[in-house]
């Protein structure tokens, strides 16, 4: 604990900045969780930490590009601390760090500490050796040793909300021609079984009810189980056994890997809510093929006539890509037929990024304007169908998981089942509850609702 204390005895403080999808908010949580275990105090801005650790996303280049604009800063800020003789350290966690490494400390100088998505369970060692050589360190292999049992020795749980994401499958093996993620996070694994339940009971304890299961590809989950390997559909409901957890989430999934029990389960087990992200990116087989993903638009077509089937108010939500090299007008329009045949309740949408290393990037690049042109229609459309599915819950009593405090007085905020945020007048003690909630207005990115009652 004593490396946690300036010279005068105050408490050091860190401040964790995270950039890119969901597994690196779930990776700051932990790397807070880490640093509070060694006696630090979270900050609640750089301006007033003594380390900053950007947790970085190697997806796009206008994500990793900002990294450096943000270590401009940050230099500044530590040379302004230098002047008054205090200590300032700046780390770079994440995708970039993984994918750029020593290139890091090259381009800027002031940087202390460069480590990976798969070796910041080490940070602790890595901040006393900082402090004990002066010199920058950098830490981006693979290791042995796992990750989350390491974590789960030196931190707790702790300080977590109503919802909480859990990882529990990481890498990828599908090697997208586009994506560098089978690169920053390195190839497929999945967490044993025991390991996650008893992250999840943890989780639970601590005020948890609804849990997003993380993965890149979530539902290709082989964790080792009592009986051999696991997968996702039999991991769920061994889940959903556990005393608290009311709700259960996962993503990303991909289509190649949803199996006839995972969609099974959708169909007999309540706790799995009615919302699945399932990217497709492109809807011509020509581009799909050219991405590497491995299956047909008819395929996911197919795919999610059973999973309606399965559970007829199920809300899609989906990725895609556009302008991906070699895409004409005629197969963007394969994406629009597609996205009017779904129907969507959200997505994301972005113009494809070239990115180092990868297959498609060294194919001749669609024009910058015509992916804008493109990216507009679809958003434009997208637009449409997520308002219209807003609109329809107008009227419906919804089961609402109670969050958060609104930002009016009496006002609380909550979750559908299709996770939508809710607003509504309802006491503070109805926090961590499901209410049921008649749904009177739309607002541009959430709904308004009155109480009708407690959850049956
Ligand atoms: N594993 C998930 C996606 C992870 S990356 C899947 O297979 O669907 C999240 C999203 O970023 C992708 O779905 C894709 O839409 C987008 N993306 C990835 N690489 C990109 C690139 N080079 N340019 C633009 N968007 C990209
Ligand atoms: Fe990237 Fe494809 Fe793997 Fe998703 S499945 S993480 S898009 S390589
Ligand atoms: Fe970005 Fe790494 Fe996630 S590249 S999207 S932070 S896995």
């Amino acid at each position: 604990m004593d490396d946690a204390k300036t010279i005068k005895g105050t408490v050091k403080t860190a401040f964790v900045k995270s950039y890119g999808c969901q597994m690196n908010v779930y990776d700051a949580i932990r790397m807070e969780e880490l640093l509070a275990a060694e006696g630090y105090g979270l900050a609640d801005a750089p301006e007033h930490a003594d380390l900053v650790i950007l947790n970085t996303c190697h997806i796009r280049e206008k994500a990793a590009e900002k990294v450096y604009s943000e270590l401009g800063k940050l230099k500044r800020l530590k040379a302004e601390r230098q002047l008054e003789g205090r200590d300032f350290k700046i780390a770079v966690a994440g995708c970039v760090a993984q994918a750029e490494g020593e290139e890091i400390i090259r381009r800027q100088k002031a940087v202390d500490l460069v480590f990976g998505p798969q070796t910041y369970h080490r940070l602790p060692e890595l901040l006393k050796e900082q402090a004990r050589t002066g010199r920058a360190v950098i830490e981006t292999e693979f290791p042995a040793e796992d990750k989350f049992d390491a974590l789960a020795e030196k931190s707790l749980r702790t300080k977590q909300g109503v919802a909480a994401f859990l990882t529990i499958q990481e890498g990828c093996d599908k090697f997208c021609s586009f994506c560098v993620v089978p690169y920053t996070r390195g190839s497929e694994f999945s967490r044993p079984v025991a390991q996650v339940l008893s992250e999840a009971r943890k989780l639970a304890e601590q005020g948890v009810v609804e849990l997003t299961l993380l993965g890149q590809n979530v539902n290709a989950y082989r964790g080792g189980g009592a009986d051999g390997e696991s997968n996702l559909a039999a991991l769920v409901a061994e889940l959903s056994r556990i005393d608290g957890i009311k709700r259960i989430r996962y993503m990303t999934s991909h289509p190649r890997d949803m199996t006839d029990a995972l969609i099974e389960a959708h169909a007999t087990n309540d706790k799995l809510m009615p919302y699945l992200h399932l990217p497709i990116q492109a809807g011509s087989d020509r581009v799909l093929k050219a991405m590497n993903r491995g299956h047909t638009a008819e395929h996911y077509i197919r795919l999610i006539e059973r999973i309606r089937q399965a559970r007829p108010d199920m809300a899609m939500s989906g990725d895609f890509i556009v302008g991906f090299p070699g895409e004409s007008e005629k197969d963007f329009e394969e994406t629009l037929a597609l996205v009017r045949l779904v129907n969507y309740a959200a997505a994301f949408s972005f113009k494809y990024s070239a990115r180092p290393g990868t297959p498609a990037a060294e194919h001749a690049q669609v024009p910058e304007e015509v992916k804008a042109e493109r990216l507009q229609r679809l958003q434009a459309l997208l637009t449409e169908q997520l308002q219209a599915f807003n609109h329809s819950m107008v009227g419906k009593t919804l089961p609402i998981l109670v969050e958060k405090n609104g930002r009016h007085e009496g006002q609380m905020i909550g979750r559908s089942p299709y996770l939508q945020s809710v607003h509504c007048e309802l006491p503070e003690s109805a926090l961590g509850q499901i209410v049921r909630v008649q749904i009177v207005g739309t607002m541009p990115n959430s709904l308004s609702g009155q109480y009708v009652g407690e959850s049956a």
